[in-house]
């Protein structure tokens, strides 16, 4: 059970505005809504699917590509069962469910207390353990021979791929492999917009490293990852890392680490790292009969390498992003909202603003949008006043404007703008691929 501090004042006002503005300006709107939505799903718009996938590169390329020790996979989302079977997914990845029998609402009981959060009775089942694997059959046959699941993490990718990527890299311990993709988990009660949902995306690295060097390397990763979400702007007083009691810890680990986000409700996950051991390593070598081990030529030592596991979740760290980010304030005597996002993760770097729709503006507004647009993500906005475009621009996180006005036919430059200054400087045409690039290192 998670550590819930008190919520900071304001919070819920946060949490609607943060809602409001996601829906209102394109991040997540709820899946299927013109048919009522459906059950807590969501989908990712037109500038949410630039800052998820933002969200997803700043993780590959301080996990993967920054790194000589990481490679990367993709593994399949429907594979063999026995994969569950093996993880112990099968077996043992439950939440206890209670059922109420005034109003049939069904609960998660490690969420609720002793009264159902629906009607207020007091008259709950016993809890009994629900499996979160999300059932299919795979092929035209429904038997029980077709039985597959969807992946519940993407962690088990990499082990069953252990072998095969050893031998195709040469990579010897301590290496990682990492993979960002979907998972599914029948959850009881997904809540907190996208925080809990049934399908989402994961960003996980299985860490495999001697058996003996496997608290350095669980207390390296800890550091590791904590650094990475200040980096990206969420600031010291809303993350923490919370260590995990014996009691808390998952089927296959021996040390748990939470880096826990203050969430408008309390503290609550963003990421768990766990030194998961050589469980899984060694739960698949005895199911398949494949020998999962190290072999290391030089020493003839032959060993079954412990993993560290940081586990991310891309959609749930957006969503923590984007309420740091989140701030409200007065520019020039007139209040606006403002996304203070880092300009990795901002869904355009740069918004380029003719002054006004004039068509003498036009030629040249594009010409300056063709520059930049190999370079970053860019907005082209012409309607409304420019004013009224800077604030947009500010509300969904902009970092930098270029207003191309009626001086910049004569003089070939153009302004910039700072969202979070306000402050402009005029550029010439030509140097503004430089200057936008070290504005935005
Ligand atoms: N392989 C280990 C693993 O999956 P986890 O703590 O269950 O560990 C890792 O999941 C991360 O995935 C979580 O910290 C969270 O960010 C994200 N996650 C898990 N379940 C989620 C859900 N139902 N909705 C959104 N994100 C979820």
């Amino acid at each position: 059970m998670n550590e819930q501090g008190a919520p900071p004042a304001g919070a819920d006002d946060l949490m609607e505005k943060v809602v409001n503005l996601c829906k209102r300006r394109g991040f997540i709107f709820p899946s299927a809504e013109i048919y009522g939505g459906f059950r807590s799903t969501y989908d990712y718009g037109p500038l949410g699917v630039n800052m998820l996938r933002n969200v997803k590169n700043a993780w590959w390329r301080a996990m993967v590509q920054l790194r000589d020790d990481v490679v990367g996979i993709d593994a399949a989302i429907l594979s063999s069962p026995k994969i569950w079977e093996a993880s112990g997914h099968l077996a043992t990845f439950t939440d206890p469910l209670v059922d109420c029998r005034n109003c049939h609402e069904r609960w998660r009981a490690d969420k609720i207390g002793d009264s159902c959060p629906n009607c207020g009775s007091t008259d709950l089942t016993e809890p009994r353990a629900f499996n979160l694997m999300f059932k299919t059959h795979a092929g035209p046959i429904e038997d029980e021979g077709a039985v597959a699941y969807l992946r519940p993490e993407t962690a088990q990718g990499m082990f069953v791929n252990f072998a095969n990527v050893l031998q195709t890299i040469r990579k010897k311990p301590p290496f990682g492999i990492a993979q960002v993709g979907k998972s599914f988990r029948n959850e009881i009660t997904p809540q907190n917009f996208v925080f809990r949902t049934r399908e989402f995306e994961q960003m996980e690295m299985e860490y495999f490293v001697p058996p003996g060097e496997a608290d350095t390397w669980f207390a390296y990763w800890v550091e590791e990852r904590s650094r990475w979400y200040r980096e990206l702007g969420i600031p010291d007083d809303k993350l923490r890392v919370r260590h995990h009691s014996a009691e808390e810890l998952s089927h296959y680990s021996s040390g748990t680490a939470d880096v826990e986000f203050l969430f408008p409700w309390g503290w609550d996950e963003l990421e768990g790292i766990a030194n998961r051991t050589d469980y899984d390593l060694k739960a698949h070598a005895a199911l398949s009969g494949e020998r999962l081990e190290y072999f290391d030529q030089s020493t003839g030592e032959r060993y079954v390498p412990y993993v560290i596991e940081p586990a991310a979740g891309a959609t749930r760290t957006m969503m923590a992003f984007l309420l740091a980010a989140y701030d409200e304030d007065e520019v020039g005597g007139e209040s606006r909202t403002v996304l203070h996002l880092d300009h990795r993760l901002a869904p355009y770097q740069v918004a380029v603003l003719p002054l006004s729709k004039n068509d003498a503006l036009v030629p040249l507004s594009r010409q300056v949008l063709s520059a930049l647009q190999p370079l970053v993500m860019c907005d082209f906005d012409v309607t409304q006043s420019i004013g009224r475009r800077y604030r947009r621009q500010d509300e969904v996180g902009t970092p930098l404007c270029v207003t191309v006005d009626f001086d910049s036919l004569e003089d070939k430059a153009v302004t910039i703008r700072d969202r979070d200054t306000t402050g402009q400087v005029r550029v010439p045409i030509d140097a503004l691929p430089e200057e936008i690039g070290t504005r935005l290192v």
